[in-house]
Parts: C-alpha cells; structure tokens; sequence
C-alpha cells in the first residue's frame, strides 16, 4: 500500500469510529511532553479524534479516552509519564476509560518491557511510525475490548492530509521534515523518529497558504535539523535511487529556496524555524535569512557545549571557532540579528576547561535565550556507555553557575530593550491578568501591555517600558 492508500484506509476507520460513536457526547483528555514536533503530531492527533466524534476535554475525570503523546529525550519526562499512568488506573475502573499512548517513548524496547509488566491496564499503545493509524487501532479496542501494540522500528515514511486541531489561530506549525540521520551521542531522537525525510515543497506551501487563508500571521516551521530540509531526497536522485518523475523538486531543492518561497506567501507575517544544525548552516540559509523580510532575524542556533574535546565527543560535527565563526558571520551579513540556545551540561569526560569554553561561548554571543539541561543518559545511545560520566553533584553545580551567567547576561540586555519601539505579534490576552494583551516581539521577548482585544492577530507597535526578566511589560 502506498502512504496515499493508507491515508485513505484510515479515514474509513475515521468514519467507522464515528458511527460508533454517534450521539454519545465522547470527549478526550490529551497530555503533550516534548518538543515542538510532539506538539504538533498531537495537533493531528487532535483531528483525527474530532473527526471521530470525540471533544476535548481540560478534565481527565470526564474523560472517556486519556492520550498521551511520550517524549524520552531526557529522564524526567519518562517519571512524570509512569507517575500520571498511575494515576490513572482508579479512572480506568470507575469510567471505563480508554488509555493510549503515543509518541517517542513508546519505541524504547525496555519502555514497552515496563508498560506490560507495570501498567497493563493501558488500552493502545502506538509509536512515531504509526501515529496515523490511530483510528484503527481505536476502532479494534472498541469493537473487540483487547489491547493494542501498534509499534514498528522502520526508516520512516511521510503521510500527508491528516486532519488538523491547532492549538493556535494566529500562530501555526508546519513539519516540513521528520527524523534525524545526525545521532549526536548523547540523543535518543534518530533511534525513535528515523532517518531524515523531507515532505514535498508542494504540500508544505499548500498548508502555509491555507493557513494565511484562515488568517494564521505567524509560521513555525519544524524539523529536528531543518537546514538538511530535502538532503536525503538530493542525494537519492543523484544515486539514481528516487526519480522526480513530478518535478516535485524542480523548483525548490534546498532549505534556503523553501525559506524563499514560504516568504512570497501573502498574508503570513513572520517565519521561524527551529532547529538548525550549525554544521548545516550554509551561506544561502544566511542569505535567505538576509533577503526575506518576513524570516525573524532570530535565530535559535543550538552550542549544546563550547568546547572543541566535548563537540567531538558528542559527535557535533563542529568546533568552538566554527561555532563563534558561523555567528560572527552571521552578525555581519544581517544587521540586529540575535540568538538564543540550548546547552549540556556535565556530559561524559566534561572538564572544569570544558565547562569553562562553554562559559566564554555564552559570554561572547550574548544569546537572547538559553535552553540549559543537565546531561541525561539515555539506554542505547554511545554517550550512555562511555565510563567519565559525571557525578551528579558537579553537574548541578555547572548547571547553577551556567543559569548564573545567562540569567545576568539577559537582565543587562534587557536594558537595551527599554525605551525602544517593538513589532509585536499579539497573541490574545494575558494568562494572568486576563485585562493585559501578551505577545511576542521578533526576537522572542514576552511583551505584556494594555489593549483593546480587537488587536489580538495583528502586529502593533509597542514601547518596552519595563523589565521583569523573562517578560516585558510595555505600552
Ligand atoms: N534536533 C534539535 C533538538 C533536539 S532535542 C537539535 O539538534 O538542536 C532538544 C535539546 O535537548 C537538544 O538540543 C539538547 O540540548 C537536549 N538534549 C538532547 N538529548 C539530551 C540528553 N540526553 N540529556 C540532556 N539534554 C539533551
Ligand atoms: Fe538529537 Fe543531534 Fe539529531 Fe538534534 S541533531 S535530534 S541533538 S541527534
Ligand atoms: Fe522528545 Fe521525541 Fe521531541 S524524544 S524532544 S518528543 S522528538
């Protein structure tokens, strides 16, 4: 079957779901861990469980069907996932509830070991390769009330025209790739997500246009090394192993030509990304960057460590000055441009020197925002079975001076904000002064103030008057 084919098959069972659950007023309970591109597969998630006669539900107590879309790329998310199944075992008794969970968590072996022997009260379970088969697999547990393992260790295949809920009206997200082919040492993410592949341009503008058509203003397009956007598929048609009999990839054969077009779509106000390799960081990237008035001059560019030994060790692919280099460059091609980060600490073999080249990296580019995380081991990757590892002590110690050190550069560059004028994106009204606007300026700041609700969806001017470290408040 062709992934069009199987498309197809799974909304008969969309429909089949639906009938079975007419007129009885379903609703759902769905808990996303992870990143962005969780996020958004839990969005598909969504629409296909509408479709299916299901509404969303904030109260697990009401529920009749609990998701949980996994994440495993740190330790944490893996507690909190085991205590909330836990939790859910009384409800299982008392309403009947459905449980099926998802996501990165569920192609861990020694996870699936644990589920069954610990939590086997738990309906479906489904991976990252076969989250579009979430409505047959409902479909079998409601006709015949047994358990569903739908978990399979491929490459990965690529599945268009998924029905939608999105979190947001005015800000949407687009995977424009899955998988990842870089396995960094340390990571769990090209074991449970595959290898790199790309959707088509064609499909990827098609759903940013029918996002500005609905009036979404600002565009997050996804992927964990998004500036390798169609690599794999270049490379397989110079091999002769894939045939562009379409032309699909005629026009647009790169991330930085994607930028480009995405850009000429009317309506759409502003484009991130997240994340960009630096080793991938080419100069057409920069260039589109430069040249694209809607493309944020923000831009997160992840260090993970500013040592040389340990970017070899993590298998980065870069080196300290590559990195100060790649951001130098930057600087100078596109005035105001600014970055924000995300870093580990107390991997394998860090030095205190390591630690201390990470310091001066974070000292010298003056990052915006800095993602900081203590090194987790994670079964089945290299970085697990090196000996150094770090004792627990020292790496919350380096963790406590890093956020040190970024929390002071952030507060004096704030300062540099205050006074100035920012083009904000207002995203509706403030969680905790329901009178307040929020939104965000191009470089990610939080910016609360007063307005009207009509503004929310529009870009307005806005005076950055105070400073509360991780939020402005303005006028
Ligand atoms: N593909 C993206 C992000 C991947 S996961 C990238 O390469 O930047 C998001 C972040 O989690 C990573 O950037 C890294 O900083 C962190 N991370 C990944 N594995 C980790 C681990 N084992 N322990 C602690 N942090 C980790
Ligand atoms: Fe993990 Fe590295 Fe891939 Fe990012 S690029 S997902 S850190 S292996
Ligand atoms: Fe976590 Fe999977 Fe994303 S492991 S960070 S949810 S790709």
């Amino acid at each position: 079957m062709t992934e069009v084919q199987e498309i197809e098959q799974q909304k008969q069972y969309i429909q089949k779901v639906a009938k079975l659950n007419e007129n009885k007023n379903l609703t759902y309970h769905i808990l996303t861990f992870g990143c962005q591109l969780n996020e958004n597969d839990s969005e598909k998630i969504c629409g296909m469980l509408e479709q299916m006669g299901y509404t969303q539900t904030d109260k697990i107590e009401e529920a009749s069907l609990a998701i949980f879309n996994t994440c495993c790329v740190r330790e944490n998310a893996e507690e909190r996932l085991f205590g909330k199944i836990g939790e859910l075992k009384n409800l299982k008794e008392k309403n009947h509830l459905i449980i099926a969970i998802g996501g990165c968590m569920m192609q861990e072996e020694h996870i699936l070991e644990k589920l069954k022997k610990s939590f086997s009260y738990v309906d479906i379970i489904f991976g990252t390769h076969t989250l579009h088969k979430l409505p047959e697999d409902l479909f079998k547990v409601l006709e015949t009330q047994k358990k569903v393992k739908d978990v399979i260790d491929i490459d990965g295949n690529v599945y268009e025209d998924l029905p939608i809920k999105r979190n947001s009206k005015i800000q949407g997200s687009v995977t424009i790739m899955y998988g990842c082919n870089n396995f960094c040492s340390y990571c769990i993410v090209p074991y449970v997500r595959g290898r790199e592949r790309s959707r088509k341009p064609k499909d990827i503008l098609n759903e940013v246009e029918e996002l500005a058509s609905q009036g979404y203003k600002e565009i997050m397009l996804l992927g964990q090394n998004v500036n390798s956007y169609l690599r794999s598929e270049m490379e397989a048609i110079k091999q002769g192993t894939l045939k562009d009999e379409a032309g699909d990839y005629k026009e647009i054969n790169s991330f930085a030509k994607l930028l480009r077009a995405i850009n000429q779509i009317e309506g759409i106000e502003r484009i991130r990304f997240v994340s960009p390799h630096p080793k991938d960081f080419t100069d057409d990237v920069i260039e589109a960057i430069r040249d694209c008035k809607k493309v944020c001059k923000f831009v997160h560019l992840p260090l993970q460590s500013g040592s040389t030994n340990m970017l070899k060790v993590m298998n980065r692919k870069y080196t300290k000055e590559q990195y100060l280099n790649l951001v130098e460059k930057m600087k100078a091609q596109i005035p105001n441009i600014k970055f924000s980060t995300d870093i580990i600490v107390g991997f394998a073999g860090e030095t205190e020197e390591d630690f201390e080249d990470t310091l001066d990296v974070v000292r010298k580019v003056g990052f915006e925002q800095v993602f900081m995380f203590i090194y987790s081991r994670r079964v089945g990757t290299p970085g697990d079975k090196m000996p150094n590892q770090i004792p627990e002590e020292i790496k919350h110690e380096r963790f406590n001076r890093l956020k040190q050190l970024v929390e002071s550069q952030i507060a004096e560059n704030n300062q540099s904000y205050l006074g100035t004028k920012q083009k904000v994106l207002v995203e509706g009204p403030s969680k905790n002064n329901e009178k307040m606007l929020t939104g965000r300026t191009e470089s990610n700041k939080v910016v609360v103030f007063e307005g009207a609700r009509s503004l929310v969806g529009s870009m307005v001017e806005v005076k950055m008057v105070e400073d509360h470290l991780w939020y402005f408040k303005g006028e």
